[in-house]
């Protein structure tokens, strides 16, 4: 395994922790405003929790998604069944390899520049890792392809006709396609399409589509996240799931039945991200920096020209924490990740301090 990214950062926090008026940590993407309190509600109120819940989540769930997916994404035609909880998307972007029964030697493609996860599941089956940029095919013998849009961390979106190739190039090596989802619901200057899209494909053989609620219901701290798309993988996935006992813990499927069921909060969210973006992005162009992609998602991909770590040598100087790019892939070696999860508060005294 990879060393753990976020250890390597321990200098440069020390040196922003040291800014008189604190740090303003945006080097991960967590969320920091409230759990919608109808959410928290809903979870209070399924407390009383003796027996094991259903590894396949209650009926409601899965219907509350389906809606959801119809409503907010304009996704038709998921089956209830076809529907998965997870404990957040985290372990299963990081187990879906094994639970697919990828062998070693085979490859999983994965974006260029991406979630670490994506490459530790591959290596979790001994599996070999081809990073794809934008548009390119998958090799031979390639079992999964992960997609990623918007994406972390460039904020890249593809549009369906790019989707629709993507899915066709990995049916051509007869690959399944897992399309991560977790930031869909964050469109600025792009709208993001579900891989489940009608203008996508059809016919959702093979294909998978994983979402989570941790951004945008703020959910982060629940574990809150579903897979859905082809009924036949998914029906296998349930199968080595119930066996593993990877369940999500019964009040928390009522919690993300009620965020399913709603989409104010998420507007509502959306909006608070969307301000944050209006004081940052500026702020930063003004101080030099050139934001490449970041059309939607939860983070600006920056770049001053010059190494990674240096902008972060740069940036600690004033008190802000962000990512190194080549976190993400040896292609961020000039770029770093900035994040929107910070209070207002938060975010508007980095802009002031990027500017003084
Ligand atoms: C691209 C991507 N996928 C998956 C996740 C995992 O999120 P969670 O486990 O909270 O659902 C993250 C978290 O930041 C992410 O950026």
């Amino acid at each position: 395994m990879p060393a753990f990214p976020w250890d390597s950062l321990a200098k440069h926090t020390a040196v922003a922790k040291e800014h008189p008026d604190g740090v303003v940590d945006l080097s991960v993407g967590t969320p920091v405003d409230p759990v919608p309190a109808t959410l928290q509600e809903a979870l209070s109120a399924a407390a009383e929790a003796p027996g094991y819940p259903a590894t396949h989540g209650t009926p409601e769930l899965r219907a509350a998604a389906v809606a959801a997916l119809e409503r907010r994404y304009g996704v038709t035609g998921v089956q209830p069944d076809a529907v998965l909880p997870t404990i957040g998307s985290k372990e299963l972007v990081a187990w879906l390899p094994t639970l697919l029964g990828v062998r070693p030697g085979e490859v999983v493609a994965i974006p260029e520049l991406a979630y670490p996860t994506y490459e530790v599941g591959a290596k979790l089956v001994g599996a070999e890792v081809v990073r794809l940029a934008p548009g390119q095919a998958p090799p031979a013998g390639t079992a999964l392809v992960w997609l990623n849009s918007p994406s972390n961390p460039t904020g890249r979106v593809l549009d369906a006709q790019q989707l629709r190739e993507s899915v066709q190039a990995a049916r051509e090596v007869g690959a399944i396609v897992a399309s991560d989802e977790c930031y869909l619901s964050l469109g600025w200057e792009a709208e993001p399409v579900s891989v489940l899209h009608p203008a996508v494909t059809d016919d959702p053989t093979g294909v998978l589509a994983v979402h989570s609620l941790s951004k945008s219901s703020n959910l982060a701290g629940y574990r809150a996240g579903f897979i859905t798309g082809d009924p036949v993988l998914v029906r296998r996935l349930l199968e080595l799931r119930k066996h593993a006992g990877m369940i999500v813990p019964r009040p928390v499927q009522v919690a993300m039945t009620a965020a399913l069921e709603d989409d104010e909060h998420v507007r509502a969210q959306r909006e608070l991200y969307a301000q944050r973006r209006a004081v940052l992005r500026p702020a930063l162009e003004d101080a030099g920096f050139r934001i490449e992609h970041s059309q939607a998602g939860l983070y600006l991909w920056a770049t001053r020209g010059e190494d990674a770590w240096q902008t972060l040598d740069w940036l600690a100087q004033r008190g802000i924490l962000v990512a190194p790019g080549t976190f993400y892939g040896p292609g961020g070696a000039q770029h770093v990740r900035i994040s929107l999860t910070a209070s207002d508060e938060r975010i508007t005294a980095a802009a002031k301090r990027l500017v003084s």
